[in-house]
């Protein structure tokens, strides 16, 4: 561990570390461009040039490894000519279109500029013209402001995998962009406008409608997988502007997907703002008073064991609980949270959660996919999966269908079968399993949702048994959830009670009219031509497919405009804030139900958000915990039985469509239609 000099002040940082980050260690700041922790280091901007003592000339601070004894200086007179130097010969090229640029408020060069910037320019060239690029939906260029920091390739090629972006050219002809003109295919693109350190790349949705300063910032919580994001939302007025990462080192680290950032514009459109009743086949607004005598009508004249409910992806754990305990005060057993058909069970909490947890990724050394696209399920489990390998030592391999996932992948078969081979030890993974200290394996919901998904999750357990999975130090068992709402369900319970029917259950006996009512929390993904002539509550906050096939529309709020809590795939319970108001009449479901349930003459004690979450925390500590993972104890789960032999395949098709919000975002429609049509991505002027 060297020990220098900084400034004066003596530190001692661990081996390996650089000058710059002994300056940030002895708490000096010290200007960058190029650097960014998480990013090998490339030492191309010079910004971050100090002193050190026995050399020549100032060095730059980010490439220069920090040796015993060194004695840095930040602050001196030569110091600030570099930086002065450097800023001048950055800014030769650089429009300085600051007035118009999106990054105005937020831009490295801006800032820095301001403090080392010269007051004039000698320069009376012209300024060098580059071409902007056309790199999809989501990210706009203006090439002109490029400083070839290069954070953006870095990124795309050593965090997301894929190798789309590059410089050609040299000296003065430097430019980046993609090789063939084309979107990038990153499901994590959109982090690279975070790290542009001047404003070339910036969001093309957001492009020119805010100024930072305009916008209120909402620290919450994302919705679109089960990895439970953290997200800042930026909103002016009613309306959010745009979706930003929030630093987690346990979860997200500092990246977000495409789907996080921009699914967004989502929010304004097909929004259910106001009750509706059908009348003569016809949805007609009316209101809540109105709704609720629809459906009391309705619930009254059938048979509590007629009353079905089930719980959508994105629903919050308030709601859920209040749903539950309306449901038991009707009388029915017949509930749940799975809309997919998941064979998970809500007993055993270790056999439905993330064990290992997303961060413990970096441990293990082995890791088995079974049924699962982590990239297009949970694209930062896969960022972290990508990050273990880059790490070096650990293998990786898959049963089921081979796509990209960014990494080298071993396929060791499609079907379950190969699964009860390496149970039975007949299998040459066998042998790597025997060597690996820290195994773990990802069951996910392509493997789940089959009939047999129990006997697979059973063998699943086996394998974690008999091969060192669970030790009392570490847990290799991992369910990867596509649903923000599952494990918040499972930990309440939300599953068939005694006699109950589960998901396929109760849209069968809608057909055969065993359930007459059926009540839809957010569930959209379901066949709702199935539902035979079924009396339909939907409460939710999109006009999905729920809502079109709904006798009764109850507007409810969408993730960013309630505070409600999430439960992630680890088991971890967040809360998400209000980052604006829902829209017209619709209001927090938790809200909706509970005043439902005095409609139906069943009022529910639970009269204020502090009482609906005492309810939750009575029935799992998980709600106890906010932001810590309540460990689970390793007890039995799955079905034992025989497994069927065809090929286990992701249930995700279409990632920029898997939730209603997402189905009503411009831009996730944009991205779906360059993805699938690469060459449509350029527009000709048939287009308009
Ligand atoms: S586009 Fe931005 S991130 Fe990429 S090299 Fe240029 S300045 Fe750096
Ligand atoms: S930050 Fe050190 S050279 Fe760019």
């Amino acid at each position: 561990m060297p020990t220098l000099t900084v400034d004066g002040r003596e530190v001692t940082v661990p081996s390996g570390s650089t000058v710059l980050q002994a300056c940030e260690a002895a708490g000096r700041e010290v200007p960058v461009f190029c650097y960014h922790p998480r990013l090998n280091i490339a030492g191309n901007c010079r910004m971050c040039l100090v002193e050190i003592e026995r050399s020549p000339k100032p060095q730059a601070s980010c490439a220069m490894p920090a040796a015993d004894g060194m004695v840095v200086r930040t602050t001196t007179p030569q110091v600030e000519k570099a930086r002065k130097g450097v800023l001048e010969l950055l800014l030769i090229n650089h429009p300085l279109d600051c007035p118009i640029c999106d990054q105005g408020g937020e831009c490295d060069l801006q800032d820095l500029t301001l403090f080392y910037g010269p007051d004039h320019s000698r320069f009376a060239e012209n300024k060098r013209p580059v071409d902007d690029k056309n790199l999809g939906p989501l990210i706009a260029t203006h090439m002109t402001r490029c400083i070839h920091c290069t954070r953006c390739i870095r990124f795309i090629s050593e965090i997301a995998g894929i190798e789309e972006l590059g410089a050609t050219g040299r000296g003065e002809h430097m430019e980046i962009g993609t090789w063939i003109e084309r979107a990038v295919t990153s499901e994590l693109s959109g982090n690279i406008i975070d790290l542009c350190p001047v404003g070339a790349l910036n969001s093309k949705p957001y492009e020119y409608r805010a100024r930072t300063w305009e916008l209120r910032k909402t620290e919450t919580i994302d919705v679109m997988d089960a990895v439970g994001c953290n997200i800042r939302v930026d909103a002016k007025g009613q309306e959010v502007m745009r979706v930003l990462p929030r630093l987690n080192e346990e979860i997200n680290e500092e990246w977000i997907s495409d789907k996080t950032r921009f699914a967004y514009d989502g929010l304004m459109r097909r929004r259910l703002d106001v009750p509706m009743v059908r009348v003569d086949g016809k949805l007609r607004p009316t209101d809540w008073r109105t709704a609720f005598e629809a459906v009391r009508a309705r619930v009254q004249t059938s048979a509590p064991e007629r009353i079905g409910a089930i719980v959508g992806d994105m629903a919050d754990a308030e709601a859920m609980v209040v749903l539950k305990d309306l449901m038991a005060r009707i009388g029915t057993p017949h509930i749940d949270c799975r809309q997919d058909g998941a064979q998970v069970e809500a007993g055993a909490r270790a056999g439905y959660r993330f064990n290992t947890t997303i961060a413990g990724i970096e441990r293990s050394d082995l890791i088995l996919l079974v049924g699962t696209n982590p990239r297009y399920e949970a694209s930062l489990v896969n960022a972290r999966i990508r990050k273990r390998w880059r790490q070096g030592g650990a293998t990786i391999a898959r049963i089921g269908a081979a796509f990209d996932l960014t990494y080298p992948v071993q396929d060791l078969g499609a079907g379950p079968e190969t699964l009860a081979e390496i149970v039975a030890g007949n299998h040459s993974f066998c042998k790597l399993l025997e060597k690996a200290e820290h195994p773990m394996i990802i069951v996910g919901q392509g493997a789940l949702v089959r009939k047999d998904g129990g006997a697979i999750l059973a063998l699943a357990r086996k394998l974690a048994d008999s091969h060192g999975f669970v030790r009392d130090d570490w847990n290799g068992f991992n369910v990867l959830h596509t649903a923000a709402s599952r494990a918040g369900g499972l930990e309440l319970g939300l599953v068939p009670g005694e006699g109950g029917r589960d998901v396929a259950g109760m849209i069968d006996g809608c057909r055969t009219g065993a359930i007459d009512t059926l009540f839809l929390l957010g569930a959209d993904e379901i066949d709702m031509t199935a539902l035979g002539d079924a009396f339909v509550v939907y409460q939710g906050h999109h006009g999905d497919t729920g809502a079109h096939r709904a006798d009764v529309i109850l507007p409810g709020a969408a993730y960013t405009e309630k505070s409600a809590t999430w439960v992630n795939t680890e088991g971890r319970a967040q809360r998400g804030k209000l980052a604006t108001f829902p829209p017209g009449d619709a209001k927090e479901d938790w809200r909706i139900l509970r005043a439902l349930s005095e409609a139906l003459g069943h009022a529910l004690p639970l009269n204020s958000l502090g009482q609906v979450r005492a309810r939750m925390a009575e029935i799992s500590p998980v709600f106890d915990a906010i932001d810590e993972i309540v460990p689970a104890p390793w007890e039995p789960f799955g079905t034992e039985g025989e497994v069927d032999g065809a090929a286990l395949v992701s249930g995700l098709i279409n990632y920029y469509a898997t939730n209603s919000i997402a189905r009503a975002s411009a831009t996730m429609a944009a991205c779906y239609e360059a993805s699938v049509r690469p060459e449509d991505s350029v527009k000709t002027g048939t287009h308009g």
